[in-house]
């Protein structure tokens, strides 16, 4: 077999053979083809897609090109998140549904852009760590039903490879490279059932509900075809996903909805996503799924998984109970309505991006998150906020000068005078 022969055959939209798909993968990842061949043929995937056999064929070869997860446990769940902006259900769910009597073994990476990624999150927990052994994971997952272990090396090195090339040439955005790439993944972490939230508007990958779907269904069908239970749900990311945005803030909104405190989109979407993996794990019917959830939730059970989590993960459990414990802002700036005005949209990407400014996120892989950093949103949507009103509130403690950053802030409300 040779490279050139495989970058022409999806060229000329002739489907490879799972063995041809194989060889790229495993002499991509050995280093026997360079980085220019393989550019060739992701791009020739990007501009004439793969067919769902050959998709299914790239994802066993990424999945089998390193280490598979083996848990001593009889019935796990994962859940993947397309991600987004303010997006922190993994750590809400996560302990709803063990809580629930369904263990939740998840592998998360840290994130590049807006804020960090849900281990940058949870390490804003002081102490809180995430590189922990296999033993140690497997030992926190029989006590508590629920841990998060950051991604290792030996998990999916094809992955990584390919999807560092991909940043860098413009081939992130296909459907099939994207499908392949987070399932083999989670096929690699080997749950028995796989919840999938893929999440489409301004502050996700996917911008129309239409591709969304899309890739919803494929990787649905790759999942079931991998002999998993699989369930994939398309969630709305045009606002962000809930009213902080930025790592202490997001876990202080996480205990707040693990508490009960806060009711809103926020709980629902995650009473609805742990619910989904509660009936993927035979608890019942949806309804019954949705009463255990929200029942885990106000009798404190879900909180009380999550500061055991905290605590055997070394991290400080008593911010479960109090909040301030968190990293807090030195500096912070109010942006009040200047007269009565109705919400009509909050762009996700925009409000995003000034976190970013403000220190929340990295642009590039060795940047220093400020933890404190970020923003929270007073408003909602459809919210009427009289004159002189809070709109939302910049955290930082590396920026004093928030010009910059109101102004990138206000640019993503669209609002009417009322
Ligand atoms: N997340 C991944 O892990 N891979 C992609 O290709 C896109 C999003």
């Amino acid at each position: 077999m040779n490279a050139i022969d495989i970058i022409n055959k999806t060229k000329k939209k002739n489907e490879l053979s799972e063995s041809e798909i194989k060889w790229l993968v495993s002499s991509y990842t050995d280093g026997d083809i360079p980085d220019y061949q393989m550019s060739a043929w992701l791009m020739a995937v990007c501009l004439n897609g793969l067919t769902e056999t050959e998709t299914l064929s790239l994802t066993y070869a990424m999945r089998d090109s390193g280490k598979i997860e083996k848990l001593d446990i009889p019935l796990t769940v994962d859940k993947h998140s397309t991600g987004g902006v303010g997006d922190k259900t993994s750590f809400i769910i996560g302990p709803i549904v063990a809580s629930c009597g369904v263990c939740v073994a998840k592998m998360s990476g840290r994130g590049l852009g807006h804020t960090g990624g849900t281990i940058d999150k949870l390490e804003s927990i002081s102490g809180f760590r995430t590189d922990i052994t296999h033993e140690e994971f497997e030992e926190i997952l029989k006590k508590t039903g629920f841990s998060i272990i950051s991604q290792t090396d030996e998990l999916c090195p094809a992955d990584r490879k390919m999807y560092a090339l991909r940043n860098s040439t413009g081939t992130v955005d296909s459907i099939p490279l994207i499908c392949s790439s987070i399932m083999s993944k989670k096929l690699a972490m080997n749950a028995d059932c796989l919840l999938l939230d893929v999440k489409y508007g301004s502050g996700a990958f996917m911008k129309t509900r239409e591709d969304a779907q899309k890739l919803a269904d494929l990787m649905e069908r790759i999942g079931r075809a991998a002999g998993k239970k699989c369930r994939a749900d398309v969630t709305d990311m045009n606002s962000p996903l809930g009213r902080c945005i930025g790592n202490a803030l997001e876990v202080r909104e996480a205990v707040d909805v693990l508490s009960g405190r806060s009711k809103g989109r926020l709980y629902d979407i995650c009473i609805e996503l742990a619910a989904d993996m509660l009936e993927l794990a035979g608890k019942g019917t949806v309804d019954e799924c949705t009463a255990l959830a929200k029942d885990a939730v106000s009798s404190g059970r879900a909180l009380d998984v999550f500061r055991e989590t905290i605590r055997l993960q070394g991290g400080d459990p008593r911010v479960c109970d109090d909040t301030s414990l968190l990293p807090q802002a030195e500096h912070k700036f109010v942006i009040r309505a200047m007269e009565d005005i109705e919400i009509l949209s909050i762009d996700s990407e925009e409000i995003g991006m000034t976190s970013l400014l403000l220190g929340a996120g990295r642009v590039s892989k060795t940047d220093k998150i400020d933890m404190s950093a970020g923003i929270v949103m007073n408003c909602d949507v459809g919210d009427k906020i009289s004159m002189d009103g809070t709109i939302m509130t910049l955290y930082s403690s590396t920026l004093s000068d928030f010009s910059d950053a109101a102004v990138r802030a206000l640019g993503a409300i669209r609002f009417r005078r009322i």
